[in-house]
């Protein structure tokens, strides 16, 4: 199939984000975790997280128009905190329950049956049941113009990582984390590992580093 703006612009509403929301390819899953002032927690899935530096470390979110009724960023704005939870296969149903609009009074970790965590110094709620949690300062939040969606930027300022998930190159093995992957709104994946390849240099073809050693290097 071919399909021309004009196309794309003539698509039922709900066929056109179903459509467009795959086209980026596949997203992560994470819990966002929130509390208001007053300390009423709150938790929604979000697949925008997009990595934007390392140094400092960054993170990027897109969180969609709708002012006050978004819970996740009102309160982001609110203390400055959020955590990122990396959505397991065994979380996947509990996880996209948060998705569903429960009034602001409604902690969405009761809805779905998961627990808070907090740490001291930290505002908003971890996932307990998560194995990877991130906790999160805002460092930027910039509404943009273009389709009304907010861009949210926010520092790591905590991150628990199961000690089996650390490769010797300090990498995190998500594969191992069973940390699954997102298409569109609905479709959830249990990636697997295909290759690994070696840093990318002009004068030296693509080189794929061998199994066996990647193994040996984790054991390291
Ligand atoms: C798979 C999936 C991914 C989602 N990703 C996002 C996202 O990246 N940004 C966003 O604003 N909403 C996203 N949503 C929708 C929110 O989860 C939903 O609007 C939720 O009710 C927001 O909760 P809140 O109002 O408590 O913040 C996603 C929903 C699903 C099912």
């Amino acid at each position: 199939m071919h399909f021309t703006s004009g196309d794309i612009q003539s698509m039922d509403t709900r066929r056109r984000a179903a459509f467009i929301n795959s086209l980026s390819g596949f997203k992560p899953a994470n819990l966002v975790g929130t509390a208001d002032a007053n300390g009423q927690t709150n938790l929604a899935i979000m697949s925008s997280a997009v990595h934007l530096g390392s140094d400092p470390p960054l993170l990027a979110l897109i969180v969609r128009p709708g002012g006050e009724e978004r819970h996740t960023l009102a309160n982001i704005l609110a203390t400055g905190h959020y955590s990122f939870n990396h959505v397991t296969a065994p979380l996947v149903e509990a996880a996209h329950q948060t998705a569903a609009r429960y009034h602001r009074n409604v902690s969405e970790f009761d809805a779905a049956g998961l627990t808070a965590a907090w740490r001291q110094g930290f505002d908003a709620p971890l996932v307990a049941e998560a194995d990877i949690r991130l906790g999160m300062a805002l460092r930027e939040h910039q509404h943009l113009r273009i389709n009304d969606t907010h861009l949210v930027i926010g520092e790591i300022i905590l991150a628990e990582v199961p000690d089996h998930c650390l490769r010797a190159d300090g990498a995190v093995d998500l594969e191992e984390a069973d940390t699954v992957a997102l298409s569109g709104l609905d479709t959830y994946y249990r990636p697997s590992t295909f290759k690994r390849m070696a840093y990318a240099k002009p004068d030296l073809q693509p080189r794929v580093i061998p199994a066996p050693l990647a193994a040996a290097d984790a054991a390291r």
